[in-house]
């Protein structure tokens, strides 16, 4: 990465009124660690998540009614016997098409839009600038007034469907509580797929979008004292939202972890009630 040549750009750090510094930055802290770790980060989810979404096997737990949340909910024929809690809505899969397809562009369009995202990758990614005080190699900037990064003007809408799978997810954790010989059962899968339930919900209400949607355009908090304790609330995570941003990829691939160990009998699931 190298900044741009003076004659190359009118703006940004090589603007006329800029004082004209020949290094990129005078920076002597490690300021490129926290892009780095970034990177790893989303890079490992990432890898991990598409691999799972596509490799089809050990995503149930037939005795226990665990199901991961990749594929969640499972709509179509291709998905195996009982792990489709809300029917099948379409024939079988082609075997390129990952059984959670229904909801995981929406998935992935709610994270990638998320405001804290934007500014992980923004830095990390796309160095628009990598760091406070350094330089950014891109020749001009145009925020997100135009084709492709206008779109994520549509998070507000992600948010609405992440929601309804919040819901989805909540309703297979609550099935979960299921015994091997039918009945109530309560395992170590339980604290798990409900620890990220919960979890999942603390994320998804943290939104920024939510906290406008209960407490903005109000002139008067006085005169609406339910959506002011609404908006209280959720501005109350929202102080969390970065740290509940990477707590839920961590549960999440965690969660899947484990019901892929227990499908394939790997490990087997400690059971408090039958
Ligand atoms: Fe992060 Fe909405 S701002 S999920």
């Amino acid at each position: 990465m190298s900044a741009p040549a003076d004659n190359a750009v009118a703006g940004g750090v090589r603007a006329p009124k800029r004082a004209r510094i020949a290094a990129r930055t005078l920076r002597t802290d490690r300021w490129w660690l926290p892009p780095l770790l970034t990177t790893l980060g989303l890079a490992t989810f990432v890898i991990y998540a598409t691999v799972r979404a596509f490799v089809r096997t050990a995503y149930w737990v037939p005795e226990y009614h665990y199901l991961t949340p990749f594929y969640s909910p499972c709509v179509s024929t291709s998905c195996v016997p009982g792990s489709s809690h809300f029917g099948h809505w379409f024939g079988a899969f082609p075997g390129w098409l990952p059984l959670g397809a229904l909801v995981l562009p929406f998935l992935l369009g709610f994270r990638l839009t998320c405001y804290y995202y934007r500014k992980a990758y923004y830095r990390s990614v796309w160095f628009s600038p990598p760091a406070c005080a350094v330089a950014e190699p891109h020749g001009k900037y145009t925020g997100e007034t135009r084709l492709p990064l206008i779109i994520q003007n549509v998070h507000r809408y992600f948010f609405y469907v992440a929601s309804v799978v919040s819901i989805v997810n909540t309703y297979d954790a609550i099935l979960a509580f299921h015994g091997k010989t039918g009945g109530f059962g309560f395992g170590l899968g339980n604290i798990i797929l409900v620890a990220n339930v919960v979890l999942l919900w603390a994320y998804t209400l943290s939104c920024h979008s939510c906290r406008h949607i209960t407490g903005g355009r109000l002139k008067h908090f006085s005169r609406h004292p339910v959506r002011y304790w609404m908006w209280s609330q959720v501005t109350k995570l929202n102080n969390r939202h970065m740290l509940l941003a990477w707590t839920t990829l961590g549960t999440l691939v965690l969660t899947d972890l484990y019901v892929m160990l227990v499908s394939s009998g790997a490990i087997s699931d400690p059971r408090f009630v039958n």
